[in-house]
């Protein structure tokens, strides 16, 4: 599957003030929503349509709109729940799924915690999010825990990722598509992402 990096000048200047440090919890959680709807707007290209016919107020005319699977978006807590928001005013009638997990301090693994999702989850679309890709631990672990129940169309969206991340997620769920607003360097020594944004958790919510 291609990872696709969205490099639109609009997403790449608003991931520049997401990356700076002096960018405070507020304007930091504005645009990530801001990046991820620009995202969804790239990663939903492939959606179906269908032919409906409407009356406007001058003819009759056939238009097209949304046909196929329905969508479901699933969080990657916490971080992943910023980016929820912004896609739900693009497609206000997708479910909504949450995988909790948190990094292992020292093994650098993901632990689950919590895990909730949409019934029918095998019948929809399914976007995972979470802003940072950085080993790939919890994205792996968030997109089996989807494909055990059934769901078999799935793109991660990531805002960041570490090369690392990308070729783990290829080599564990090769059919899975990702789409990132950038592909950086490396991971250093604590497993984080370089240059990236920092703790993304920490940064939306300020608990640190
Ligand atoms: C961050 C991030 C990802 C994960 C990425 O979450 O939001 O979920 O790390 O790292 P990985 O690719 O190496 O698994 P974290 O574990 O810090 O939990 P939090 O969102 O609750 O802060
Ligand atoms: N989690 C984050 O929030 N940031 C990183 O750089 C790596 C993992």
């Amino acid at each position: 599957m291609p990872l696709t990096v969205i490099n639109h000048p609009l997403v790449q200047h608003k991931l520049a003030l997401v990356r700076d440090e002096r960018t405070g919890s507020k304007d930091f959680r504005e645009l990530i929503t801001e990046v991820t709807m620009l995202m969804a707007f790239e990663a939903m290209r492939d959606l179906e349509l269908e032919d409906v016919q409407i009356k406007t107020p001058v003819e009759t005319a056939t238009v097209k709109m949304l046909s196929g699977k329905k969508l479901a978006l699933v969080a990657i807590l916490r971080a992943g729940l910023i980016m929820v928001d912004g896609i739900l005013q693009l497609v206000p009638a997708a479910k909504v799924g949450h995988i909790g997990t948190y990094r292992d301090p020292q093994s650098k693994e993901p632990v689950r915690y919590y895990a909730k999702l949409p019934a029918d989850i095998h019948e929809r679309r399914v976007f995972v999010l979470d802003p940072m890709l950085a080993t790939g631990g919890s994205a792996v672990d968030a997109i089996a825990e989807v494909k055990k129940f059934g769901a078999t169309q799935i793109k991660l969206l990531n805002i960041i990722a570490a090369p690392e991340g990308v070729a783990r997620v290829e080599r564990e769920h090769p059919d899975v598509e990702i789409v990132v607003a950038a592909l950086d360097s490396h991971l250093n020594d604590h497993a984080y992402i370089v240059p990236g944004l920092g703790d993304a958790g920490d940064r939306i919510y300020g608990t640190k």
